[in-house]
């Protein structure tokens, strides 16, 4: 068959399962430009080093062009003999410009150092859609943040009240591992730009194909340093995969606080119409299934990634074919986070907050107690007394059913001959939160920094 990239030596050709087992083209072929401009970079190396003349080196290019201009417009197919579209796409270019040119393109690679290079070329620009969908996804939270400037809310640990906090201080928190995962990209792109073309199938080239000539046409920084470890190793991939485990983790953690928001328990926000769905039997269904399925499909992703290390583990040097079970599931980590972050961006924009109702349960649970207790320990009362008297103070609140912002002045002297009148001062939710103003606290004149902060290093990364 034409699609052949072997042959010789064999008597016979392949079985029809061996076939139907080894085919990849269903899903490699979305390498197919890349694999187009990894031969015309190759192209330009050999001519080069003198194995094309410039008449050959350009009909090479016409004839590459030729069949990108056919891929994208859907004309050029693989088809059901080519077994990968290495093959699939040097058997087109042999049936472009004749097998006489297109039989000269092979030399000097390997589809082990092709493929090793067009993974790397992938991942690097949906490494860049993926940063620009998270970038979105920040500035939504940030539009929000400064939206909502003054909006508390009850802060908790273990889902229990514990202290109030401003709203934008929370959302602030889910952005912030959202910096981080664009930090992680732009490290990881650092590493992945180095290009194993001309590595050959493993132990290198012997044509005198300039190496850098290579990696610079195709955008990348460098060439493989050992010609084994660049066809054979994976961690770029496998750590890509992580990258986009730990952003479906954390956007699943952001999801998991919108759907609690979203219930009638909290009742904290509405979800857009544009963003939310119906159930097909129950009429007044509104329900949060795209914070659902962001939740769901981080399970998605960490499968990927440890599908992948599996893969990986018990590997000799150097290129074994269990390496082509890299590419389903990094790609399918790449489409799922290229859906999931636009939706979840527009989730979190369109977004309303009942700020009434989170300002009302801001001081609920005795929020206020720890403020109690630090008032005390400003007056000079050693914290672990302060943390008895305030205690205190809540078990008394408690058992009669008020407020710590209830309690009179005779049951704080009751309580605690420290407790003057004067502690109401910090018995109230925003005098809570603009006292907490040490660095990164919650209090909006370090919100407001922390937002300015967090801005700078989303734009930076
Ligand atoms: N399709 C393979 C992969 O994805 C590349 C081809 C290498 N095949 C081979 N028999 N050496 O890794």
């Amino acid at each position: 068959n034409a699609g052949a990239l072997w042959g010789g030596r064999f008597a016979s050709g392949p079985s029809p399962e061996l076939v139907a087992l080894s085919r990849s083209t269903h899903f490699d072929w979305v390498l197919a430009l890349y694999d187009l401009a990894g031969s015309h970079a190759h192209a330009k190396a050999l001519a080069a080093a003198g194995y094309l003349t410039v008449d050959e080196e350009e009909g090479m290019h016409a004839g590459l062009d030729a069949l990108a201009r056919a891929i994208q417009e859907g004309t050029l197919v693989a088809q059901p003999g080519d077994e990968d579209v290495h093959g699939a796409l040097e058997a087109a270019l042999i049936a472009e410009i004749g097998p006489e040119l297109g039989g000269k393109l092979r030399a000097g690679r390997s589809r082990n150092d092709q493929i090793a290079t067009l993974v790397r070329m992938y991942l690097l620009d949906h490494a860049r859609v993926i940063a620009r969908d998270i970038l979105r996804v920040i500035d939504a939270v940030v539009a929000q943040a400064e939206a909502h400037p003054t909006a508390v809310m009850p802060g908790r640990t273990h889902l229990q009240h514990a202290q109030p906090i401003l709203l934008a201080h929370h959302l602030q928190a889910h952005a912030w591992p959202l910096v981080r995962d664009l930090e992680r990209l732009r490290d990881w792109a650092a590493r992945a730009s180095v290009s194993p073309y001309g590595g050959g199938a493993l132990a290198g080239a012997t044509l005198g194909l300039d190496p850098q000539l290579v990696a610079s046409e195709l955008g990348l920084a460098r060439p493989a340093e050992n010609s084994l470890d660049g066809t054979a190793a994976r961690d770029v991939v496998a750590e890509f995969a992580f990258i986009a485990a730990m952003i479906g983790v954390d956007l699943s953690r952001f999801a998991e606080d919108v759907i609690l928001w979203n219930t009638r328990e909290f009742g904290f926000v509405t979800l857009d119409d544009g963003y939310s769905t119906g159930s097909s039997i129950m009429p007044q269904k509104k329900n949060p299934d795209i914070a659902e399925l962001a939740r769901g499909k981080a399970g998605r992703l960490i499968g990927n990634l440890s599908g992948l290390l599996a893969t990986l583990k018990g590997l000799p040097l150097a290129y074994n074919r269990d390496l082509q079970e890299d590419k389903e599931p990094v790609f399918d980590s790449v489409t799922t986070l290229e859906v999931v972050l636009p939706a979840f961006a527009g989730m979190i924009a369109t977004l309303r907050f009942d700020t009434e109702r989170m300002a009302a349960l801001a001081p609920e649970g005795f929020s206020l107690a720890t403020d109690v207790a630090e008032w005390l320990v400003k007056r000079g009362v050693p914290f672990r007394d302060a943390h008895e008297v305030s205690g205190a103070l809540v078990q008394a609140c408690e058992s009669r059913g008020i407020g710590l912002e209830d309690a009179d002045d005779e049951l704080l002297e009751k309580v605690s001959a420290h407790l003057t009148p004067a502690v109401r001062e910090v018995l109230t939710v925003d005098g809570s939160v603009s006292s907490r103003t040490g660095a990164g606290g919650t209090a909006p004149v370090r919100v407001t920094e922390q937002r300015a902060e967090l801005t700078a290093r989303a734009q930076a990364a």
